[in-house]
């Protein structure tokens, strides 16, 4: 079994990353190139430019992952890839990376879902094992996952409990940035932005979605109303013309700082910020709350890119508190896409012995 380090990869979106995780915690290395700035030109991800970074950037990453750790590649036990989902260019730079990497150095090639690498950010600083009833919520630019994690005999087990029916959480703060002239991603943005607004300014409301059954209860989410509301109150509150300027301001600075941006949003411009965020924070909480209570849940673990939101991890600890639940977040570098969560994830089926073959294939809608 070796010392049993396992190289990462993971190449699903913007991020090109490689990791060296020892035993499935011990992080030697967390090498991540970001495309972030390039598609910030053009306002999202585009995804042949994204494959073409990945194909430029894959080499000296995943070099640089393991003179990090302070090995060589024969010392490496595993190599772990994204197999999905994500877009399928992007995925197939790692991928046959991953394959022709593990196949010249005679290790076994795993294939680990994305999204069970998020939760595996958490999961890894926990030590990975527990019997603890866990609710994982994933959220991040593509995926609002609820599920319900259990390590049975050794494999970790997922159900989907709940995900979102149209946008992303992530996507919803980055299309609601973008609609008001602030920069990309927009996360970040609306987090800090929000400290210096009226949460109560604004009153959006959530429409109860989908519940399931009572066999098969569900707690969806759904984010593409709130959007559609801020683009009316955009509208009927006269705000276009400001928001114009805005973004023409800030187009002609570099990297713009909080104060820079603070200084271009008027009071009622906060306030709608403070009060979007308040809705969707307060929606992801109440969904995972529920479901919670509902499965008898004493552990809930968030990850993705959103998890890195202030706002969601003070009310998760507090909502968590009060009901005598533990809420646990990932390190800011592990909320967002990189490859030790990867490598995390397949120590579990490095211990099984769950391979993938050299047919492994992208598969950019694939499931948890
Ligand atoms: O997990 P991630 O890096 O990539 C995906 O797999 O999608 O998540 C990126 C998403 C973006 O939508 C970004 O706006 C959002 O996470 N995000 C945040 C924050 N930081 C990143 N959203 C809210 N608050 C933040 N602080
Ligand atoms: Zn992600």
């Amino acid at each position: 079994m070796g010392k049993g380090l396992i190289l990462g990869i993971e190449s699903s979106c913007d991020e090109t990353a490689a990791a060296v995780v020892r035993a499935g915690s011990d992080v030697l290395s967390n090498v991540v190139a970001t495309q972030m700035q390039m598609h910030a030109l053009y306002g999202g991800v585009v995804p042949e430019l994204a494959s073409r970074e990945h194909l430029r950037n894959i080499v000296p990453v995943v070099r640089e992952s393991l003179r990090q750790a302070g090995i060589e590649a024969k010392d490496v036990d595993a190599v772990a890839v994204t197999a999905g989902p994500g877009l399928a260019g992007a995925l197939l730079v790692g991928i046959s990376y991953a394959k022709a990497y593990a196949y010249a150095l005679g290790k076994p090639l795993i294939a680990v879902n994305h999204l069970e690498g998020h939760i595996h950010a958490v999961l890894m600083e926990q030590g990975g094992e527990s019997a603890e009833s866990t609710l994982a919520l994933v959220v991040s630019g593509g995926h609002t996952h609820l599920y319900l994690a259990a390590l049975e005999d050794g494999v970790w087990r997922y159900r989907n409990v709940g995900r979102t029916v149209d946008d992303a959480a992530g996507e919803a703060y980055d299309k609601v940035a973008k609609l008001l002239g602030l920069g990309y991603p927009g996360g970040p943005w609306i987090d800090r932005l929000s400290a210096f607004g009226n949460p109560k300014a604004v009153p959006f409301r959530f429409v109860e979605i989908n519940r399931g059954t009572a066999e098969q209860p569900s707690f969806d989410f759904s984010f593409s109303g709130i959007k559609t509301a801020v683009l009316r109150y955009i509208e009927t509150h006269g705000m276009k013309a400001a928001i114009e300027e805005r973004r023409a301001t800030l187009e002609k600075i570099d990297s713009p700082t909080l104060d820079d941006v603070r200084a271009l949003c008027n009071a009622e411009t906060l306030d709608l910020i403070a009060s979007f965020q308040a809705a969707v924070v307060g929606n992801l909480i109440r969904q995972t709350m529920a479901a919670a209570q509902h499965f008898g849940a004493k552990r809930i673990v968030v990850s993705g890119g959103v998890a890195a939101n202030k706002e969601l991890r003070t009310r998760f600890e507090t909502e968590a508190g009060k009901r005598a639940l533990t809420a646990r977040f990932p390190a800011a570098a592990m909320s967002t896409d990189n490859a030790a969560m990867i490598a995390a994830a397949a120590w579990p089926k490095f211990a099984q012995g769950e391979f993938a073959g050299p047919a492994l294939n992208a598969t950019p809608q694939l499931r948890l």
